[in-house]
């Protein structure tokens, strides 16, 4: 509930993407990017392209919340990122950086909110998580 209210806020109702939402995400950016570490991953990379591609996977995220079910795009992506050597920590300051854009972009956003966003980010990011180290587990075997 608390969630979906403060995604409607953000994002509106419709599937297609407005100006607000590519405004919070370069807010999420602009947070992300403060990690030297996450910076450099990023130094070569054309930025407003990412910013829409993030746009479009970040839905990907908010449907496994819903259906419990990693989508075909959702497993491409954790493959990508284990292969770019993401790490647990990496993934911890995705999130982070998720929660201060909301905080700024949704004035209407309290501590039980923002707690909401971090439930419902949960399942995606375990599961991208999880990936990177099942398939260590398996190239070992
Ligand atoms: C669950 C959270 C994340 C989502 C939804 C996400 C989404 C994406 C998407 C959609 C792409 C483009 C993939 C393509 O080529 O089709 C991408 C690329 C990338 N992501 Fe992520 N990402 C996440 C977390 C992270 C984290 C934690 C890091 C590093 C700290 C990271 C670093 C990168 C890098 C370096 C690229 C390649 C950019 C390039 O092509 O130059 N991502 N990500």
């Amino acid at each position: 509930m608390l969630f979906d209210e403060s995604y409607r806020r953000l994002f509106g109702d419709d599937v297609t993407l407005h100006e607000a939402a590519h405004t919070f995400f370069e807010c999420f950016y602009h947070h992300f990017l403060q990690h030297p570490e996450v910076d450099e991953l990023f130094r070569k990379t054309d930025m407003p392209n990412q910013v829409s591609m993030l746009h479009k996977s970040f839905f990907q995220l908010s449907a496994f919340y819903i259906t419990n079910t990693p989508s075909a795009e959702l497993e491409r992506l954790a493959a990508i990122h284990h292969r770019l050597g993401i790490s647990d920590a990496h993934y911890d300051r995705w999130l982070d950086a998720l929660v201060e854009a909301v905080k700024e972009k949704d004035s209407e956003c309290d501590l039980a909110t923002e707690l909401a966003w971090r439930w419902a980010m949960a399942p995606g990011l375990t599961y991208m998580k999880l990936f990177a180290h099942l398939s260590t587990i398996q190239q070992s075997e």
